[in-house]
């Protein structure tokens, strides 16, 4: 294990570094409880989720506020004179596609309890990163709209290297650590008919968790239907077993999202990914699933 540690690149460790800097849990914390009292259950929040797309919404609104910066920044350095005023009108717009950008990623971030502390913290640094980002472009376009070029510019790549650094954290986030991916998506049930329960084991209204093959599946019994779904939430892995039944859905107890019993859809996120399923029949009094 440690030779496989020992290859992982130099900025791979600078995240690992800030993923066990305690310090940072305390003002994390509160910055975290804040945000998701300030961005309460619903449709605001489902669209900062990502539920209208079926994925998580800050990857792609990252690229307004990336693209518009990145293009000033090619403007300043080849683009000569001429291109001054284009390169404001990048800035400014960068600055107010930041804005939503930064409550999608809030949002995301907010709701990655229970966090392990290492993605609180790399979370953290990395909101601190775009943060500053949006400081020195700010203070950027003050420069330059004051007749200061020079320092304006110069303002503008010290942005640029604080988005360079923000972007590292949040793909750490992303690839390295899971944060906003699908948690089922590399799930599968069983390809033939397998017996999981006691058909008299689930009375009406109840949930119960089981396992197939090693895998978490969560039983409903709604109107005398049964019902299986993957049971780890395909939004932070939380168990819906654990939840409980609200109408045709399932909500989960961490962040309450609400899945279709009948097909996994969502009805109500944060999760912007469906539930699997699995096929149910019962056969001599034993409920039975696969995939
Ligand atoms: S883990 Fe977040 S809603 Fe299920």
């Amino acid at each position: 294990m440690s030779n496989v540690q020992a290859s992982r690149p130099r900025l791979h460790h600078l995240a690992e570094r800030i993923g066990a800097a305690a310090a940072l849990d305390g003002p994390a914390e509160a910055v975290a409880k804040w945000a998701r009292g300030a961005i309460p259950k619903g449709p605001f929040k489902d669209a900062l989720s990502g539920v209208p797309l079926g994925h998580a919404a800050h990857p792609l609104m990252i690229v307004m506020p990336i693209g518009t910066w990145m293009s000033a920044t090619v403007l300043d350095l080849v683009g000569g004179e001429a291109s001054r005023p284009a390169a404001r009108r990048l800035i400014a717009a960068g600055l107010l596609s930041s804005l939503p950008t930064a409550a999608s990623g809030l949002n995301d971030w907010a709701d990655t309890t229970p966090a392990s502390d290492e993605v609180r913290r790399v979370g953290a640094v990395h909101a601190l990163a775009n943060v500053a980002a949006l400081g020195l472009f700010t203070a950027s376009l003050a420069a330059r709209r004051g007749g200061h070029h020079g320092r304006g510019v110069a303002l503008g790549l010290a942005g640029m290297g604080a988005v360079g650094a923000g972007g590292h954290l949040g793909g750490h986030l992303s690839y390295a650590k899971g944060v906003g991916v699908d948690q089922t998506v590399f799930e599968s049930g069983p390809e033939t008919w397998t017996d999981v329960l006691d058909d008299a084991a689930l009375p009406e209204g109840e949930l119960r968790g089981v396992e197939v093959d090693g895998r978490p599946i969560v039983l409903a019994r709604r109107d005398g239907t049964v019902h299986a779904l993957a049971d780890r939430c395909a939004h932070r892995g939380g168990s819906l077993a654990d939840g409980e039944l609200k109408g045709e859905c399932v909500v989960c107890p961490l962040h309450a999202s609400e899945f279709r019993l009948d097909d996994g859809s969502v009805e109500r996120g944060p999760s912007a990914y469906p539930q699997p399923v699995l096929a149910v029949r019962v056969e001599d009094g034993r409920i039975q699933v696969k995939a």
